[in-house]
């Protein structure tokens, strides 16, 4: 009788590639929510768009496969895109996470991963796409602010929404000190998600809209530390 040993990689573990610009305390997230909990995921390969990314290293201290496209290297948006498009696929994800990924892509690459693509953006979406978020929110005064993990669309932030994470806006806050705050419900909103995803929880209706099995409210809200 004959037995086949599956590894992880053959395995149906639910494979995600993270792409990054800078420090990656996202992508740092999702790989320790991984590795901590029992879940049916992995990492499959970790992707900046600039080879001094900082989070590209601590990857590969930890031995995920990683790379790094240089825009600069390519003569159009177009060419990085379907470059970034090659490689990803090379790693054979069933899913692409966006985590501080700072590039508009184009609507050819958003199709070609469309369902598949999920982004975290540092506001209450609809409110506030862009750059700048904290910044716009202490403009504006509102008094709740946010992250948002969606699945991404060719309009810039504003894809079907999976889980929100929100932050009290606090007397005297600075744009840093608003973005550490909202940086620790991404932190929660983002593995949780990801979660959701490896296990197969989410749904997107017919009128583009998300649906998790098991967890109706989707809302993650930050404590002060005790
Ligand atoms: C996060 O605030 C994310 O929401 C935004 O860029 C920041 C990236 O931070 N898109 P990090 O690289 O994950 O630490």
């Amino acid at each position: 009788m004959e037995f086949l040993i599956l590894s992880s990689t053959q395995s149906n573990r639910c494979r995600f590639v993270i792409l990054i610009s800078g420090r990656g305390s996202n992508m740092q997230a999702l790989v320790q929510a991984c590795e901590n909990q029992d879940w049916p995921a992995e990492v499959s390969a970790v992707i900046a768009s600039r080879p001094d990314a900082a989070g590209l290293r601590w990857a590969a201290e930890r031995g995920i496969p990683t790379a790094a496209l240089f825009h600069k290297d390519y003569a159009s948006r177009e060419a990085f895109d379907a470059a970034l498009a090659e490689e990803i696929d090379r790693h054979r994800p069933d899913y692409v996470l966006l985590a501080g990924f700072m590039r508009v892509l184009t609507p050819g690459f958003v199709n070609h991963f469309a369902g598949r693509l999920v982004n975290i953006h540092p506001s209450l979406l609809p409110a506030f796409p862009g750059l700048h978020t904290h910044a716009q929110a202490l403009a504006t005064g509102v008094r709740v602010h946010g992250c948002t993990v969606h699945f991404v669309t060719p309009v810039l932030d504003n894809g079907p929404i999976i889980a929100q994470g929100c932050v009290p806006v606090l007397a005297g806050d600075t744009p840093d000190a608003l973005a550490q705050r909202v940086l620790q419900v991404e932190h929660q909103a983002y593995p949780a998600a990801m979660n959701w995803l490896a296990h197969g929880r989410v749904t997107l209706t017919a009128d583009q809209r998300v649906e998790v099995q098991g967890d109706p409210a989707r809302l993650f809200t930050w404590t002060p530390p005790a």
